[in-house]
């Protein structure tokens, strides 16, 4: 039997890979923990974040116009979790998270090194809700680890174990096993 729920609803369908979005202005710099992303097309790659409007990810995104994003695997989540729960206006999250910075050779967006792939994007479209932004980017420069990606993850031979957010502090992991369906 079914009940109706009202609260937290969004996370009855939240569980998506944990991201880590890097932005850029001038100067500044920062990473931000996000999980509420999505694939819209495929040629070229457009992809939709959604972003807190008071977020500082926010700012920089709205003057640069273009932001990055980058694939943590597991054992990089105490980092991650850093990322998620301070803001770049109060502290340096490349400092505290000690992450090296590479750029992007097509947008020259700062792209996380230890993150196993990384993804440039260009500001194509916008629109603000009430509380968040959905800024969708289209995709200008890719980057994977080599040898951990062919068509799609290599998960079993690589044994890659990805974070997924439930919400909250709530975290689940893929178990390395792969399975194709008929
Ligand atoms: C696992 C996880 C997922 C998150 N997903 C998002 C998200 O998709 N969008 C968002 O606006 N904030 C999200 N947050 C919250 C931001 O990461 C957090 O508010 C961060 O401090 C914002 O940093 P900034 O002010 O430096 O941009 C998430 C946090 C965590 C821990």
């Amino acid at each position: 039997m079914k009940i109706k729920i009202q609260n937290n609803v969004h996370r009855l369908i939240n569980h998506s890979s944990i991201v880590l979005i890097t932005s850029s202005f001038k100067n500044l710099e920062n990473i931000m923990t996000a999980a509420w992303y999505q694939i819209i097309d495929i040629d070229p790659v457009i992809i939709s974040i959604s972003i807190g409007i008071k977020k500082f990810t926010h700012e920089l995104i709205e003057k640069s116009n273009k932001f990055g994003i980058n694939l943590p695997t597991n054992d990089l989540i105490d980092q991650v979790w850093k990322c998620g729960k301070k803001s770049g206006r109060e502290v340096d999250k490349f400092k505290i998270s000690n992450f090296s910075k590479f750029s992007g050779s097509a947008l020259g967006v700062p792209l996380i090194e230890e993150c196993i792939a990384n993804l440039e994007c260009e500001v194509v479209f916008k629109k603000t809700f009430n509380l968040h932004t959905v800024f969708v980017g289209q995709v200008h420069g890719a980057y994977v680890e080599e040898g951990t990606f062919k068509d799609t993850w290599l998960v079993d031979e690589k044994n890659l174990v990805f974070p997924f957010h439930l919400g909250g502090n709530n975290i689940i992991v893929n178990t390395p096993k792969k399975f194709e369906v008929e």
